[in-house]
């Protein structure tokens, strides 16, 4: 069968980092103002799909034509039956991405059952190269964690992959960059590189422009140019392997003014599916594509396989609601060139 769907898999909503631009809002507000609204996602949703409903969804992968499931959250690696699915999934000869904040990485059992397993990479978020940097708009729940604990996670994993001498999992950093961290397309993919690790993906901050920070952290037209120079300097640099040549000009072009732009042939919803934590399937994660979603379409992994609902004949369609929300799916199409490439 031809494998050649993507799925982006938001497992599971709790999460142990209190990100304060994060897509799932943060649990404050949600106490003060519980979310009412469908496909509004938030890290204390009551309406997570069961470890059963995953189970039972995950086992149907294999006669589908899914060839690559990006598990991501919410905090993926918080969930202990995580790593039962992710065997689920590669036994059905599926590759897995694990999206993680890198603190679970530190306990042995995690780390050396993901190299066990054969994950074929990790991606972990980090917005900085010090504390200082990161901290500030990714502190954690308990008030201890932060920068110097996502290193340490990143480290073991990366020793338990040298125990085994294994090549996979491909360990790489992403970089969610805003006003107040510019410089980091630069410097957290030369930390990247100090640290041995694989690839980097720098995504740009996308806050709705109601939300609190939005004037705070947001890129805008006066950030372009610095944006642009930066990104420049890293294609030309490459201390890692980074996504494809097209990448910079998508990401200037999702900060220029006028967004939502229109893409031609757009991969969301053929190549590509996003996955909510209750379950709800949708073309792409962005805000405004869901939003576009006739009721008639909605679909859902409850109770349906993975064949019943990703059936590609291989038509991408043009899409009008390019923005800074889609922009992070670019990089995921492009992934195998992550897991073929081998650094001298
Ligand atoms: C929602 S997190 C889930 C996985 C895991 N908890 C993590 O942080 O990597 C997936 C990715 O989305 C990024 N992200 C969250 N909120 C964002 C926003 N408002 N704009 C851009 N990226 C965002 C995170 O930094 C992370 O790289
Ligand atoms: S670690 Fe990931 S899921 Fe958790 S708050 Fe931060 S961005 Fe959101």
């Amino acid at each position: 069968m031809l494998r050649d769907v993507d799925l982006l898999w938001a497992l599971r909503s709790p999460c142990n980092l209190g990100c304060t631009y994060c897509y799932f809002g943060t649990v404050e507000e949600h106490r003060e103002k519980p979310v009412a609204q469908a496909g509004q996602l938030s890290h204390l949703s009551r309406n997570d799909v069961s470890l059963d409903g995953i189970a039972r969804f995950a086992a149907t992968l294999a006669d589908s034509p899914v060839r690559r499931v990006f598990l991501a959250g919410g905090e993926p690696l918080l969930w202990p039956p995580v790593l039962e699915i992710v065997e689920t999934i590669k036994r059905g000869g599926i590759q897995v991405v694990l999206c993680t904040n890198g603190l679970p990485l530190a306990r042995n059992a995690i780390a050396r059952r993901i190299v066990e397993l054969g994950v074929d990479a990790v991606s972990v978020s980090l917005d900085g190269d010090r504390a200082a940097v990161n901290d500030r708009y990714r502190p954690s729940r308990n008030g201890k964690d932060g920068f110097e604990q996502v290193l340490a996670g990143v480290r073991n994993l990366s020793k338990w992959r040298a125990r085994d001498n294994a090549t996979l999992p491909r360990i790489g950093l992403y970089a969610v960059i805003g006003r107040h961290n510019i410089a980091s397309v630069n410097t957290v993919p030369r930390l990247a590189a100090d640290l041995g690790l694989d690839y980097f993906v720098p995504q740009p901050l996308h806050l709705d422009a109601e939300h609190a920070l939005h004037d705070e952290l947001s890129l805008r037209q006066q950030d372009i140019a610095a944006v642009r120079a930066e990104l420049d300097r890293l294609w030309r640099s490459r201390p890692v392997d980074l996504p494809d040549t097209t990448y910079p000009s998508q990401f200037l072009t999702a900060l220029t003014p006028g967004s939502p732009h229109h893409v031609e042939g757009c991969f969301g919803g053929t190549r590509l599916h996003f996955i909510e934590p209750d379950g709800s399937v949708w073309d792409c994660p962005s805000g405004l594509k869901i939003a576009a979603t006739p009721a008639e379409q909605h679909r859902s992994i409850r109770n349906h396989s993975a064949a019943d609902l990703f059936t590609h004949d291989g038509t991408c369609a043009d899409c009008g609601l390019f923005s800074a929300d889609c922009l992070p799916m670019w990089p995921l199409t492009g992934f195998s060139s992550f897991l073929t490439k081998r650094r001298p």
